[in-house]
């Protein structure tokens, strides 16, 4: 008996808190018990803001992590939908309150966990030149977080003790770097792979080919050289022309 009443309580209490705003959202998918709505990127995420008592002012505003969303004319009184369409990863932790905009006390909200992993695919080609430094970098943003990001050179992990490879992960992108490149060390096909919980891993390619080093033309010093060169020549002619000019007036 005991246990059926504490049942009925843990049934009722939820509903109880909520009848203590006339406000209430009616959400697709619908929410978790503790009002976090389950979703992934692209899918959509409708919400409706009900006005379940009687009150002077009707007005409903929404807020997304506290900032007013704007709404149309006819979507604000009594009933007030807000639709999320697509859903986006900088969706992810975002909380829709829908409140009296007359008495914010009067207020309800979700919040959104969005699934998502970076997608990263295809492939590109990197020609660099013997001796540059190499960069390659890939997007991994996820939620849930990633379990595992590798790096593979012609299909063998890159081995991070040998061949001057330095990958570094901040949780929103994994790079490699090599200082100087060798030729024979570090041409050929990388493909970095991320992994998480909720989907399948994603890898891009990058096709990298080191070409022979040129001699670079020292451009920037040869147009210094000129410059002055032709400042030179300009100033003689000046001050030439001032004596042909005085020899003239007299
Ligand atoms: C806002 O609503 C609360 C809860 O119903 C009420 O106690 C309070 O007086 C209201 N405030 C105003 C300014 O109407
Ligand atoms: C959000 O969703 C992920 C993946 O489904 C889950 O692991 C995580 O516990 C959820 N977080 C919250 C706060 O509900
Ligand atoms: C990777 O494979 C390519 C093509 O087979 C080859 O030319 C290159 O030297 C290989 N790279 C390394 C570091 O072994």
């Amino acid at each position: 008996m005991k246990l059926m009443v504490s049942i009925a309580l843990l049934f009722l209490l939820p509903s109880y808190a909520s009848q203590t705003s006339v406000v209430h959202i009616e959400s697709t998918p619908k929410p978790s018990a503790d009002g976090v709505i389950q979703t992934e990127t692209e899918k959509i995420v409708s919400l409706v803001c009900v006005l379940t008592g009687t009150v002077d002012n009707k007005e409903l505003e929404w807020r997304r992590n506290g900032a007013v969303i704007k709404l149309d004319d006819g979507n604000k009184e009594n009933r007030s939908s807000v639709c999320i369409n697509p859903v986006i990863y900088k969706d992810e932790g975002a909380k829709f309150t829908c409140q009296l905009k007359s008495n914010a006390s009067h207020s309800a909200s979700v919040t959104l966990n969005v699934t998502y992993l970076a997608e990263i695919s295809g492939s590109e080609n990197v020609t660099l030149e013997e001796e540059e430094s190499l960069d390659l970098q890939c997007d991994m943003k996820a939620n849930p977080l990633v379990t595992s990001v590798t790096w593979k050179l012609n299909g063998t992990l890159v081995d991070l003790s040998t061949g001057g490879f330095i990958v570094s992960n901040n949780g929103v992108n994994t790079k490699l770097h090599v200082k100087k490149v060798d030729r024979s060390l570090h041409e050929g096909e990388y493909q970095c792979t991320i992994a998480s919980p909720a989907y399948e891993e994603r890898s891009r390619t990058f096709q990298v080919t080191v070409t022979d080093k040129t001699l670079k033309f020292p451009l920037m010093p040869m147009i210094a050289g000129l410059v002055v060169v032709g400042l030179t020549a300009l100033l003689a002619i000046v001050s030439r022309w001032r004596i042909i000019a005085r020899w003239f007036k007299k």
